[in-house]
Order: structure tokens, then sequence, then C-alpha cells
């Protein structure tokens, strides 16, 4: 079976989920019609490579927004995701708090200058435990 697989290029990897994610992705996937668990997962990670290599190659002067959402119960996210913001407060040109839910806070950052320095802030919030999701667009002034 595992000869098979090499044969048509494919690798069978194990990964670990917490349940919730995967019923979850499961749900998805049936709604897009999806064939196979495993086509939806192929069609994930092409699209996270594709966002990664898309934000690589961004730079100069540019305009950005990071929108995130977290749980505001994380102990001391609070704290870090502030720390973070101040070390680019020269760049940050305004930002928005909602309280969501019980759990969750969604924040939108806007950003103006480097576009290297935009996309640090943004990783530097993914990096942080109890941030659920991370959305990073990016435009040139000028338009
Ligand atoms: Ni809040």
């Amino acid at each position: 079976m595992e000869e098979e697989l090499e044969e048509m290029g494919l690798t069978r990897i194990g990964v670990s989920l917490p349940s919730n994610l995967l019923n979850k992705f499961d749900e998805i996937i049936r709604g897009r019609g999806y064939s196979s668990r495993s086509e939806g997962i192929r069609d994930a990670i092409r699209a996270y490579i594709i966002e990664y290599e898309w934000m690589e190659r961004e730079e100069g002067e540019e305009i950005g927004t990071i929108t995130y959402l977290y749980d505001h119960s994380q102990r001391g996210l609070g704290d870090e995701l502030t720390n973070a913001q101040h070390h680019f407060i020269g760049m940050i040109k305004t930002s928005t708090h909602i309280h969501l839910d019980e759990e969750n806070c969604f924040e939108v950052v806007v950003m103006k200058g480097d576009a290297k320095k935009i996309k640090e802030l943004a990783e530097n919030i993914m990096s942080l435990k109890g941030v659920k999701h991370v959305k990073l667009t990016t435009t040139h002034g000028g338009i």
C-alpha cells in the first residue's frame, strides 16, 4: 500500500489534531463537496503555502491591516499583544477592539510603512498562544 502511494507521488503522514478542529474542518469540506478529507487537507496546505509565499514577496511602503481573534482569558495575552504593538508605534495608524462574546476579542490594526515590518507584527501576533486566527492584508499607497 505504501509503495503504491509512493508510485503515485504521495506520502502518508500522521497528524494529531484537537477533535473540535477536525470536526469543523470535516464539516467545511463536506459542505464544499470534497470527496475525501485528504483532498481537503491538500487544498488547505496549498492555500497556506500560497499565502505564506505571497507574504514573503511583499516589500516597500504599504498600508496593511492585521485582523485577529483571540481568547482574552488566556493569561498575559492582552499585555503581550499591547507590547507587540508598542514596538511598531510610529506605523500604527489606528486600531479597534471589539468584545465579541464571553471568550473572544477581535482586533483590527491598521499600519502604514515598510511591508517587512507590517509582516513582522502579523507574525508576532500569530506566534502568541491564545490567538486563534490572524489575517493580514496589504495594499500599496497612491492608488
Ligand atoms: Ni475584548
